[in-house]
């Protein structure tokens, strides 16, 4: 069971021009989050292995990929190639979610798979005791800077209770309008990692990371 917040800064809100200083300024958070988005799956492109290969150069901070695309099936081998260190694709994307998941365990690296706001947690039923970690989409995902879906709560409360009944504790990380004020609520419904892109990437960062984390705590002590 995880009892500590991790934070995990989106660098789709980094300023792109000076990515290497932007990443000495989230020293702090437990996993850089890395947003791949294909124009596709998503109507966005972001960045893709270049970025990724040159940000594992610059820093030690493990890195959290989240595969927007479709057929992610086709792209695990050449991300885990290019360093990631947890990789998550999203289940409605992904042909066989099962054998995903094994390749990427099979090669070293922690297993994510990420839920559409409008997609159910029972579709998890059979990945539950294989993933490492479980992301809960609290915006459409595609862009940064949008506001928190509100029924995320009970969503997570759903997923918490699946993961009680199989005994199972994977992360469960939230992804999409995280403040200090959302971050608390679902850390009160089972979240132990947090995304965060425009609440940490303005002002002092370190400090939006400690705020995020101490909302988090205080969210998990109030669990609902
Ligand atoms: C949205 C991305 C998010 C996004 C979060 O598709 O997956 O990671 O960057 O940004 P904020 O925290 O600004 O909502
Ligand atoms: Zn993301």
């Amino acid at each position: 069971m995880q009892h500590e917040v991790l934070i995990a800064p989106s660098i789709l809100s980094a300023d792109f021009m000076c990515l290497g200083d932007e990443l000495d300024r989230i020293a702090t958070a437990d996993y850089i989050h890395f947003d791949v988005m294909d124009g596709n799956f998503v109507p966005n492109l972001s960045f893709g292995i270049p970025v990724l290969k040159q940000v594992k150069a610059h820093c030690d901070i493990p890195v959290d990929v989240h595969l927007m695309i479709r057929n992610p099936d086709e792209m695990i081998d050449t991300y885990l190639d290019a360093g990631a260190d947890m990789l998550c694709f999203h289940i409605e994307a992904a042909q066989h979610a099962h054998r995903i998941i094994s390749r990427i365990h099979e090669r070293g690296a922690r297993a994510g798979v990420a839920l559409n706001p409008g997609t159910s947690v029972t579709l998890l039923d059979s990945l539950l005791y294989d993933v490492d970690m479980i992301l809960i989409m609290s915006v459409n995902p595609g862009y940064g800077g949008q506001s928190y879906i509100p029924t995320t709560a009970q969503k997570l409360k759903k997923l918490r209770a699946l993961c009680q009944e199989a005994g199972v504790s994977p992360l469960i990380e939230v992804d999409g309008g995280i403040t200090t004020q959302t971050a608390q609520e679902v850390c009160s419904c089972g979240a132990n990692l947090l995304v965060a892109g425009s609440a940490v990437f303005c002002g002092d960062y370190a400090q939006n990371i400690s705020d995020l984390r101490t909302a988090g705590k205080a969210g998990m002590g109030q669990q609902v």
